[in-house]
């Protein structure tokens, strides 16, 4: 099979090289501070051969960047966004600025918390929404009734939603209307609308683990980097 060349435009060869976010490369190539082949180039759409460019800013030829991994613990009434038109905080506002080139792998809704993963590698946030890798994630939900077995073991097998069936889940009653739920998807709202499904709502959602990884001491608003060992356990 023939391999794909890894051709892109310089604007995306710029944010790849993880040393800031689409919109800061459109700047800083229209500032002429980018140069290819020697040239300076200030259009961000040129197309750029990777195994034939090179490709430098300021003056220095971009080398592949460290990646990086961050495990933030989401507060709720933040938002999974690089920013809001209505000025709504954003989980940006809990990172320092050497950070915010960082895009977060799956989203958290307004008013769920827990935990969400940062990184500037693509190819494993790929990996990690992708639900054919089935990495698990675990929420703990608190509901406004307490749900009866039966209706537990619906979540288990499955329950109808309108883009189809979920996939078996793992739920574990941890209080009289509180149990956590593990499953492989990530649909839209998924957590809240499978509790809808059986006639209740969700009153707090807390995201407590993705894949083996649990929050642990980790302060709500704060950040760390993942260890080598975490991110392969996700791999
Ligand atoms: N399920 C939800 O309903 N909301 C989330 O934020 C995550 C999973």
């Amino acid at each position: 099979m023939q391999r794909k060349r890894p051709i892109k435009t310089l604007e995306r060869v710029l944010s790849k090289a993880g040393i800031g976010s689409r919109t800061e490369a459109r700047k800083w190539i229209a500032e002429g501070r980018v140069r290819v082949n020697g040239h300076v180039i200030t259009n961000p759409d040129e197309w750029i051969d990777l195994e034939r460019d090179r490709v430098a800013f300021d003056g220095k030829p971009l080398r592949k960047t460290e990646r990086t991994y961050l495990l933030l613990y989401k507060p709720k009434g933040y938002l999974t966004t690089y920013s809001d038109p209505q000025g709504r905080p954003t989980i940006y506002d809990l990172l320092p600025d050497r950070d915010r080139y960082l895009f977060p792998v799956g989203r958290l809704d307004l008013e769920t918390s827990g935990l969400l993963i940062l990184t500037n590698d693509t190819a494993f946030a790929e990996r990690l929404t992708n639900p054919d890798f089935k990495v698990p994630k675990t929420y703990l939900v608190k509901a406004s009734k307490v749900l009866t077995d039966d209706q537990l073991e619906r979540l288990r097998q499955g329950v109808g939603l309108r883009d189809g069936m979920t996939r078996p889940a793992i739920v574990n009653r941890v209080a009289a209307n509180k149990f956590e739920i593990t499953i492989t998807e990530g649909r839209n709202r998924q957590v809240r609308r499978m509790v809808e499904a059986l006639d209740a709502k969700v009153l707090k959602l807390v995201r407590v683990a993705i894949g083996p990884i649990r929050i642990g001491n980790l302060q709500i608003g704060k950040a760390r980097k993942l260890a080598a060992a975490e991110i392969k356990s996700l791999m």
